[in-house]
């Protein structure tokens, strides 16, 4: 939500700006900018529109410096115009400051401000912090302390990156947004994510709320709002830039649909071993969990999904669980005792909606833990525990491998808690585990049949799809539909199969196709509740192993390769992602950064 970048060193900012703007894209893209210091002032370039439009504009009006900041926008306050993007500035352009998150006091700070003179030029609540800066300075602070100060008025959240002109120095601050520090030999980046400048440096520290940075091109110096200095650590990230560029594919989604078996793979690497009949969670020893009396899952959107694919699970195995979407978790969650675990999913580690569930979990006294994407993620940092999916990055909007990698290690934490919680593991659990260890061959396989392609071309034209399953299949079918909206922008919708017959039924035409998922759990009832929308004239498409009934009566089959039930929706899941992919792709979506939406979602 909101992508920041900034540089100082030697050599010209631009370049790494444009790239890290890039990168980040994929956390909004209404509108992009940079400023840089041009020696005598600061030079803004700022516009709505994509920043292939922004780099199209700086190629003919060149920008040169070796500081700088810019910015990619999801708007909130204000709509994507030129004069709402990012960077701004104060009145006399002194100072030019990019944003991530929410100023939720701005109203009355530009009240305050505006009675003294400041003339404002945007809609957007960043504007008011240049002002307050330079309102400061005004008052005969150096800039330093100027920018402490109007750090310490504002309310709500922020990753900001300032700088004044005529300095080589940036300034920055981190309350409830990301922003990581990237160090290089001859000089730093700060930015919203790792991947914004993976090409320049593998060397980061994470930046925790409260921290105020000052860096200019020889050094850095944590420190908290006051101007105490803090430690901070350098870490080495493990990704390489390849890993975040698209390679041979069209599409970032595409590649990360095909990256599923590595990312399933470095999952489960080292976390079991099916000869023992053992699962090895780092950080969790056998009986981590035995006082859990139920277990309560906050996650929104797909990761929901993935959570209500672990609380299925681990209700089948008899503990008591609950999935709630994290943004009614303050109106509607259950009772809270010393016994609940609370566990957040979330690939970025940054949605706020989540994060406030996390936070009131915590307070309300619950043992709480993350299963996220992102290591030093705020996810991580809030939950007691932290259990990484190892999904390496995910660019594309639309989340594919990082669901995976979700819901097979909440299948592992289940079984581990399970255990922990009954005394015994699953009698089957080697037979689950050997099927996880072969779950990467299975994907590959069913990555190079797949014929999701062509029903996505036979159906691509209908007028509404519907997704059904049952149980760990009602999980996949929610997130089918979920991608087929989001990136088609064509109505669809997941149901339970046994739903249907209460209502959605009305809906059945020969135009809207149904999606059957069989998971070898009751699949006799979901035959039959697909049945009955075919007979009222939907096409059926049966998501299942080759020679399972379901072909016979289904209009068409996508395979799904024999496996575990616990897992077969998985792979039914990696079909329907390629439908939904080449259903857009067929209607000429910008499939990687659909309309309206960004992939960190940083505000409530
Ligand atoms: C859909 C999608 C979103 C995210 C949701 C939560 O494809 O990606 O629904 O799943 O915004 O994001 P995280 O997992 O980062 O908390």
């Amino acid at each position: 939500m909101c992508g920041i970048i900034a540089r100082v060193g030697d050599g010209s900012a631009i370049d790494p700006l444009l790239t890290g703007l890039e990168n980040l894209e994929y956390r909004g893209y209404d509108s992009a900018g940079v400023a840089v210091q041009n020696g005598s002032g600061i030079d803004v370039q700022k516009r709505s529109g994509k920043v292939a439009d922004l780099k199209r504009s700086i190629d003919d009006v060149p920008l040169e410096g070796a500081v700088g900041i810019g910015h990619t926008r999801w708007s909130t306050h204000g709509p994507p115009t030129d004069e709402n993007a990012h960077p701004h500035t104060d009145h006399v352009g002194d100072i030019a400051v990019v944003h991530n998150g929410i100023i939720e006091n701005h109203a009355t700070l530009k009240a305050e401000l505006a009675e003294t003179g400041h003339e404002f030029t945007s809609e957007t609540d960043t504007e008011v912090i240049p002002h307050l800066i330079q309102s400061f300075i005004d008052d005969g602070m150096d800039t330093e302390p100027a920018f402490r100060r109007a750090i310490d008025e504002l309310e709500g959240s922020y990753a900001v990156a300032a700088m004044r002109s005529g300095e080589h120095v940036l300034y920055a601050a981190r309350q409830g947004s990301p922003l990581v520090v990237g160090i290089e030999d001859d000089g730093f980046f700060l930015a919203s994510d790792v991947p914004a400048f993976l090409e320049y440096t593998d060397t980061v520290v994470y930046l925790e709320d409260g921290d105020v940075v000052i860096v200019d091109g020889n050094g850095i110096e944590y420190t908290d709002l006051a101007g105490n200095q803090i430690d901070r650590e350098r870490e080495t990230v493990e990704w390489d830039p390849e890993q975040a560029g698209k390679g041979e594919y069209e599409h970032f989604m595409l590649k990360e649909i095909h990256e599923q078996p590595t990312s399933i793979a470095q999952a489960i690497e080292g976390r079991i071993d099916p000869g023992r009949g053992s699962i090895d969670l780092e950080g969790f020893e056998p009986g981590t969990f035995e006082n859990v009396d139920a277990v309560q899952f906050v996650a929104c959107g797909t990761s929901y999904h993935a959570a209500l694919y672990g609380s299925t699970a681990l209700n089948q195995a008899g503990i008591s669980s609950t999935a709630l979407l994290a943004n009614e978790y303050s109106v509607s969650a259950p009772p809270i005792d010393d016994n609940t675990l609370v566990v957040a999913v979330t690939q970025s580690g940054e949605t706020a909606d989540t994060l406030n569930a996390l936070r009131s979990a915590d307070a309300a006294g619950a043992k709480t833990l993350t299963v996220t994407n992102v290591i030093g993620s705020t996810a991580s940092r809030v939950a007691d525990e932290t259990l990484l999916i190892r999904a390496g990055p995910e660019i594309g909007v639309a989340a594919t491998k990082t669901f995976s990698s979700q819901a097979v290690m909440l299948v592992l934490l289940a079984n581990r808690i399970t255990a922990d919680i009954t005394g015994e593991p699953r009698t089957d659990l080697r037979s689950l585990l050997e099927a996880l260890n072969s779950m990467p061959a299975r994907i590959e396989t069913l990555l190079e049949r797949s014929q999701a392609e062509s029903v996505a071309r036979r159906y691509g034209n209908s007028q509404s799809y519907f997704f059904i399953g049952r149980g760990l299949g009602y999980s996949v079918a929610l997130e089918g539909a979920l991608k087929f909206k989001e990136i088609t922008y064509e109505h669809a919708e997941g149901f339970a199969s046994g739903e249907l017959k209460h209502g959605p039924l009305a809906l059945v035409t020969p135009d809207t196709p149904l999606f059957a998922v069989f998971t070898g759990t009751e699949d006799e009832k979901t035959m039959k509740n697909a049945a009955e929308a075919q007979t009222r004239g939907s096409p059926v498409i049966a998501l299942c192993p080759p020679d399972h009934e379901a072909t016979e009566m289904a209009d068409e089959h996508l395979e799904i390769p024999e496996t575990d039930p616990a897992l077969a929706g998985l792979l039914a899941n990696v079909q329907l992602q390629l439908v939904s992919y080449y259903a857009a792709d067929q209607l000429g979506r910008p499939i990687d950064k659909p309309r309206n939406l960004a992939k960190s979602v940083t505000v409530e």
